[in-house]
């Protein structure tokens, strides 16, 4: 149940609120969930949906990719972790997972209220056949708990854990250097130098940056600085 009442929207840069909740793998309070890791925490609003059956069995079969990043892959449903139960040992049937990561059974909807989960249908989220909408949200949250990505999915579109996957790739190497990513890029490609960096300072910290515009300029990193595409 959680902890703490929302007080303000989340934001980019927010602190991940805390709570503490039933999941498949016991009891959890959040930010001792959290510890040191990434996080990705992603929302569904019913067990048994579909398309949120096809990805929860995906993020199951990433998740050795995320590990290999430090990230710890957290998922929530609004049923309790009885149902869940149920729901894991048919999404690993249907898609051949082995799902292990733990599930918040968020049977009232306080950790999707927490988070801002919830569309503006009405005050109960709840559609004609019983269904909250959205509860279709990913999270990035880094080791000093800000959260870094919000994303809001419709039902009808499955996400995409491979962009996910992405998204931490780039998180994560902005972070260790002073680049950001364009467009499309995937580890490996050259990244953008930040404008914080002056060019004198550039020379030093990236050799070979190139100037497309003083306002655009890119450079490669050294092979191992980043991570394998997937
Ligand atoms: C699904 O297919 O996962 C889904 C269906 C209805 C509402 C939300 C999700």
């Amino acid at each position: 149940m959680a902890t703490e009442e929302r007080a303000v929207p989340l934001r980019l840069g927010s602190i991940a609120p805390n709570f503490q909740a039933d999941t498949t793998n016991g009891p959890i309070d959040f930010h001792e969930f959290i510890g040191d890791n990434w996080v990705v925490l992603f929302s569904h609003p019913e067990d048994y949906t579909p398309v949120c059956t096809t990805e929860l069995g995906a993020f199951a079969k990433l998740e050795p990719e995320f590990t290999k990043r430090g990230v710890k892959l957290i998922g929530l449903s609004a049923n309790t972790v009885e149902s869940h139960g149920g729901w894991i040992k048919d999404i690993d049937d249907i898609t051949g997972s082995k799902l292990t990561f733990p599930i918040i059974g968020d049977k009232n909807r306080h950790v999707a209220y927490l988070y801002d989960m919830l569309d503006h249908q009405d005050t109960t989220n709840v559609d004609s056949k019983g269904i909250a909408f959205t509860i279709r949200s990913v999270f990035i949250i880094d080791p000093k708990k800000t959260i870094r990505l919000i994303l809001s999915y419709p039902a009808s579109t499955g996400r995409n854990t491979a962009e996910v996957l992405r998204v931490v790739d780039s998180l994560q190497t902005g972070d260790k250097h002073r680049v950001t990513t364009p467009i499309n890029w995937v580890p490996g490609d050259d990244v953008i130098v930040h404008p914080s960096v002056k060019n004198e300072e550039a020379k030093t910290l990236f050799p070979n940056f190139r100037i497309v515009r003083p306002y655009l300029r890119f450079t490669p990193l050294p092979k191992e600085e980043t991570s394998a595409a997937v």
